[in-house]
């Protein structure tokens, strides 16, 4: 097997996914490439010690930067807060690294055209880590609508329910808490769930040409974890969108973190002519499957049980009916990344992919604002 060097870029909740999926991805796939673990970096040189040493990383930086200049790099992995992103892949591209990047692209549409505009000069392989595209469920269904057996789609419907901010008392900013704050992640539930809703539903259903949305701040004011002053809240605490897709298919998207008692709960359903699925993360190897050409006596929903060698990515994994989970999303990910390198075929969702969901956020969060419907620009 070819080696190829991984210079992973954070150790938080991401870093733990990634670093497992490039330690298994050979284990169960067949691959010519074998991911190295050669570098962890992160700015705390003792916990990137300890980090490295639980997950095996060869060596430690404690300067993105560094690791970037390093010859022995071949692969820049940034697992890092969205207002680090475009600076750290883009210098990555000019050095001729290879980059995957955790979603959302970018703080926003005109950041991330910079970052896709540097991928495309540099010719780099890169890829986002929307990962709820590898949920055999979630590839079944996308089989499914490109196979056309659910007809014309008339409806799509999704939404990334938590309840973790309800808390007054939950500080901004800093380590664990920078998804509260704007200057770290941009937006709230917007880029942080909605993100992943927006690339499943232009995945399975294509592009979205116009929104008209609502957010809303339940708490407007919280205290900063790294200045201990009491300050604005900038995020989206919830959001909610209506949109239009180019295929004429009407859609509905909410998300919050204000919904006492789901901590993780993605689901969408789409309704077509003919049949309509449903996905729900908290069950998430079943796809729930309704078929109108089915006969009448015995019509009703299917709960499909994706276990089967015959759906995608099952035959790497264990007997029909032993079921699978979250960490292998970032498992088939990565096995795709690597697939993409032994071909001329890239790896989706690239920067360009990830960019048009960036590009429904910030039209999203202009609705919210103008109060309009408002039209997503097209990719270029
Ligand atoms: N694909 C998914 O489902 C998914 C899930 C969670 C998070 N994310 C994304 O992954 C990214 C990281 O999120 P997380 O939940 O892992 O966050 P986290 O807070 O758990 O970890 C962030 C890591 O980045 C490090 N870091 C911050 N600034 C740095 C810098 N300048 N240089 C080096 N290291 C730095 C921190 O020390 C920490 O190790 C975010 O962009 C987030 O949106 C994606």
């Amino acid at each position: 097997m070819k080696p190829l060097n991984v210079g992973l870029i954070g150790y938080g909740f991401m870093g733990r996914t990634h670093s497992n999926a490039f330690r298994k991805v050979n284990n169960f796939f067949d691959l010519e490439y074998q991911p190295v673990l050669k570098a962890i970096c992160a700015r705390d040189g003792e916990k990137a010690t300890a980090f490295a040493k639980k997950w095996g990383y060869e060596s430690v930086e404690t300067d993105w930067r560094k690791l970037i200049a390093r010859d022995d790099i071949d692969l820049i992995d940034i697992a890092t807060p969205n207002n680090t992103h475009a600076e750290i892949a883009m210098a990555a591209a000019k050095a001729g690294k290879m980059i995957l990047c955790e979603k959302p692209l970018s703080m926003n549409g005109p950041e991330g055209e910079k970052m896709v505009a540097a991928i495309k000069k540099a010719g780099v392989p890169n890829m986002v880590w929307y990962n709820y595209r590898r949920v055999p469920a979630v590839t079944l269904a996308k089989q499914l609508i490109d196979e056309g057996k659910l007809g014309r789609i008339f409806h799509y419907r999704a939404k990334f329910l938590q309840d973790w901010t309800i808390s007054k008392d939950l500080p901004q900013g800093g380590a664990g808490l920078w998804r509260l704050d704007v200057k770290a992640a941009g937006s709230g539930v917007t880029g942080d769930l909605l993100a992943h809703c927006i690339d499943t539903a232009i995945w399975l259903n294509g592009s979205i040409n116009t929104v008209t949305a609502m957010t809303e701040t339940f708490i407007k004011e919280r205290k900063h974890t790294l200045t201990g002053k009491v300050q604005k809240v900038g995020i989206d605490d919830a959001c909610a969108f209506l949109a239009r897709f180019n295929n004429g298919s009407l859609a509905t998207f909410e998300s919050t973190r204000y919904a006492r008692g789901h901590k993780a709960l993605y689901t969408f359903e789409i309704n077509g002519e003919n049949a309509s699925i449903a996905w729900d993360l908290h069950d998430l190897h079943r796809l729930q499957y309704f078929d109108h050409r089915d006969e009448g006596r015995t019509r009703g929903w299917r709960s499909i049980h994706v276990t089967d060698p015959d759906q995608p990515y099952m035959k790497n994994w264990w007997v029909p009916g032993l079921q699978i989970g979250y960490e292998h999303t970032f498992i088939h990910q990565v096995a795709d990344f690597l697939k993409s390198l032994e071909s001329t075929k890239s790896a989706h969702p690239d920067f360009r992919d990830a960019l048009e969901t960036q590009y429904v956020c910030d039209a999203v969060l202009k609705s919210a604002k103008t109060g309009k419907w408002e039209k997503v620009p097209k990719l270029k």
